[in-house]
This record gives structure tokens, sequence and C-alpha cells, in this order.
């Protein structure tokens, strides 16, 4: 009853969600500080036949779902020498994943927690890789300053979407890609379109990843079950149990029914520049 009221409430009113999401981001960085728990996504698997899970090492084989999604969406365009932004980098995994296995030439991770941001700068020390406090809507970097930005389950946080992503097309350089994936409730998925559309960049690829997603949450149900008894207050485990989509949460079964599309996409800016 309450999260159906805190459901709508972030519905009419984008701002509402905005700030209360970050309360929330900030509480759990502030909560939480150990660095066992460096992703916070549904994850992915790749449920084509003969599939092959991308090689990991050992110590980030407990990660291997969430790691799977930054796998499939970093891995649409070649990233090697690149200059990458990640917008909504929470605990920073997913950035460290990127600049430790795909090669970019430098890789900045921008969350508007600074709570996160000082998680990340401590537990994530790779080369080439920074982390910087920054709103998604009022990006603190120059014109044309990455070839690519990658955002992953972010932008439902978010108050302006239309906003975010002129951010996104005013700090790629022409040519550059935008790496998206997070969900929608079905219904929301032509505005989605339309807000995607409007920003002049080329769609390449659209996939609706939601079986993958689902099938992540399924496997990694136990994984998820043990961290919350091992992290969270009991007080908490319940919300907690919510927001990490475990099976039986609201989310868990939106997915399952159809009623939440969880979708990926590749854009380009044009090599103009528009
Ligand atoms: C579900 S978490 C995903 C984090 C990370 N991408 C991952 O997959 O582990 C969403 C993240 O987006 C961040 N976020 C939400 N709204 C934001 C905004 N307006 N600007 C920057 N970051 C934002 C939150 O602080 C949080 O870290």
């Amino acid at each position: 009853m309450l999260a159906r009221m805190y459901v709508k409430l972030c519905d009419v009113s984008p701002g509402f969600r905005k700030f209360t999401r970050r309360y929330m981001y900030q509480f759990l960085a502030h909560q939480y500080q150990k660095d066992d728990w460096s992703l916070m996504n549904y994850g992915y698997v790749d449920l084509e036949p003969g599939a092959i899970p991308p090689h990991l090492e050992a110590e980030d084989e407990e990660n291997r779902y969430c790691i799977q999604l930054y796998h499939h969406v970093a891995n649409a365009i070649d990233l090697t020498g690149l200059d990458v932004l990640e917008v909504g980098s929470g605990r920073g995994g997913g950035a460290s994943y990127i600049q430790r296995y795909l090669n970019p030439r430098a890789m900045v991770g921008v969350d508007y927690s600074e709570n996160a941001v000082t998680l990340c700068s401590r537990h994530h020390c790779v080369d080439g890789l920074r982390f910087e406090h920054g709103d998604a809507e009022n990006l603190p970097f120059e014109d044309h300053s990455f070839d690519a930005v990658v955002n992953v389950e972010s932008s439902h946080c978010y108050g302006s979407m239309e906003k975010f992503l002129a951010e996104v097309a005013r700090v790629l350089r022409p040519g550059g890609h935008f790496l998206f994936t997070d969900f929608r409730n079905r219904e929301q998925l032509p505005e989605l379109d339309a807000q995607l559309r409007a920003t002049g960049m080329t769609l390449l690829a659209q996939r609706d990843i939601t079986p993958n997603v689902l099938e992540a949450l399924n496997r990694d149900h136990d994984h998820r079950i043990d961290q919350i008894q091992r992290g969270a207050p009991s007080i908490l485990a319940k919300l907690v149990k919510e927001f990490a989509g475990v099976k039986g949460a609201r989310i868990y079964k939106q997915f399952a029914d159809g009623s939440v599309i969880y979708q990926s996409f590749v854009l380009q800016k044009s090599a103009e520049g528009v």
C-alpha cells in the first residue's frame, strides 16, 4: 500500500522522485561502506543458445550477473583507447569493470550521491579511473569531452529525462556513442522512444532485455539474499529485498508479468556534431 503510494507520488512529481532517490542512495552509501557491495543493478544473462559467458577474474565472480549487464551494454562498441563517462556510477563496480576489462583511455564515473563518490574513490584505485560528484541533468564537463557515455539502470530516478539526454548530447564528441539501459512501465515506453528520437542521435540498436534481466534475478537470488542478511539491519531487510529485486519483490513480479520492461539502446551522435 505504502509502496504503491510512493510510486504514484513519484509519477506525478519527478522532483519528489529525484529528491527521495538521492536521499536513499546517500543513506545506503553511508550505512554500508564495505567494498563487498559494488554494483546495484538487476543483472543480465545472455540467453542465446551456445552463448559463452564473459571471462571474469575470480575476484569479480561474485558480481557476475551485475557485471554481465555492463558487458552487454558497454561491449556494443569497441571502447579501446576512448574517453568514457558513466553517469549514475553508484558504488563504482561497473566503471571499474569497464576500465579493467575494456581498455578505454580514461573512465570517469559521475553520481549525485556524494557518499557513493567518496566510497568509489576509496574502493576502486584503478589507473585511468576516477569518480566525481555531479547531477545527470547538469553534468560538470565541457562540451565534446567524451567518446562514449554509459548509463546503467539510473535514468528512472531522474527529474527530467530530457535534460539528461541534452547533457549526453552536449558532452559527447561528434560521432560519439550513448550506451544506455534501464526499465520503464510498459505505458511509458512510447514517451521514452520519443525522448530518444528528439535528441537527434541515430538509434543503432534497441532491445527488450526483460527476459535476460529476469533470468539474472533468478540465478542471483541466493547471493542477493545472502548479501542482505550480511549487510542490512534486520528492520530494513524487507525494504532492501524489494530494492534488490529478489524473487517475490514487486519489481520482480512486474518484470515477470510484462508490466515493466527493461531495454538496452545504442545511439550515436552525428559526425557533424548535431
Ligand atoms: C540503481 S543504481 C545503479 C548504479 C550503477 N549504475 C550500477 O549498475 O551498479 C542508480 C544510481 O544512479 C544514481 N543517480 C540517480 N539519479 C542521479 C542523478 N540525477 N545524477 C547522477 N546520478 C544519479 C544513484 O545515486 C545511484 O547510484
